[in-house]
């Protein structure tokens, strides 16, 4: 194993412990509004500082990019990318589907990527070009490759009002031609079951970085697509993304086509 990716593990079960510790005493919890339907609690901080402590340790001149602090400069070109806890709502209300989500970036090129689910222990890793794991053993994208036989997964927009007409939109046009969509609420996780064959596709519009990183290279890693919601490489930085399997993404792009408009 990569010895990066090895530490981006540590981190992210360290996380996964306080994490852990925190849902059970979640009534105790001291919850601030960071904007609308958007809480932070002092478990994700305290998730992030350990996931940071531990890559610092290991690598002292790396960069960070963590949901709760920020940007950490750094001296050499890499970039961890972090979410340290991803699904704070459903973490809130005691709903047990959110996860831990951790990339390493290497002058925009993903390298390294863990999704951790700490309840049910499903750890997700990749590094470039040497696939795509769960708990050790090798995950492909399905294979599924009609829209009618594909379950989809997606998150509404709500922590943006604005997306909601058009997010609509896109619902309107995909969910009947498909088996069937989910919205779980974790973003991490939702794209590493696409990895996993558990999802056949996937679209959000308005995500952030630390919320795609470790999942785009699970699902590249698992022979899947990433792109955004035009079908172009600029997903990280607009936010709208598509993703799925090879045909199952062609198939969902044509059907968008027209839908969204351009600079959305
Ligand atoms: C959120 C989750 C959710 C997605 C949101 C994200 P957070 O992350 O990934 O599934 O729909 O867009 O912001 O705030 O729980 O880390
Ligand atoms: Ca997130
Ligand atoms: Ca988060």
């Amino acid at each position: 194993m990569h010895p990066m990716l090895n530490i981006a593990i540590r981190a992210a079960r360290r996380a996964g412990s306080i994490i852990l510790r925190g849902y059970e005493q979640r009534d105790q919890l001291t919850i601030e509004s960071k904007g609308l339907n958007d809480f932070v609690s002092e478990i994700d901080r305290n998730a992030e500082q350990a996931i940071i402590d531990t890559l610092l340790k290991a690598y002292p001149e790396h960069c960070i990019l963590a949901e709760e602090s920020g940007i950490h400069e750094g001296m050499e070109p890499f970039q961890w990318v972090i979410d340290p806890l991803d699904g704070t709502t459903n973490f809130l209300h005691g709903h047990p589907q959110f996860s831990v989500s951790i990339a390493l970036q290497h002058k925009d090129k993903l390298e390294q990527a863990v999704v951790y689910n700490p309840m049910t222990e499903e750890l997700f890793t990749a590094t470039r070009g040497q696939g795509a794991f769960l708990n050790n053993r090798r995950i492909r994208v399905s294979a599924v490759n009609q829209l009618q036989n594909a379950l989809l997964g997606t998150g509404f927009p709500f922590k943006e009002e604005r997306y909601l007409d058009i997010y609509l939109q896109t619902f309107r046009a995909l969910f009947p031609t498909t088996s069937g969509v989910r919205r779980c609420g974790s973003a991490a996780l939702d794209l590493a079951y696409v990895a996993a064959g558990r999802l056949d596709g996937f679209w959000e519009l308005h995500l952030r970085p630390w919320d795609m990183a470790a999942g785009a290279l699970l699902i590249q890693e698992a022979g899947g697509i990433v792109t955004d919601i035009y079908g172009g490489r600029d997903y990280m930085y607009s936010g709208h993304v598509l993703a799925g399997n090879l045909k199952i993404h062609k198939l969902l792009s044509a059907q968008l086509q027209g839908i969204i408009p351009p600079n959305l």
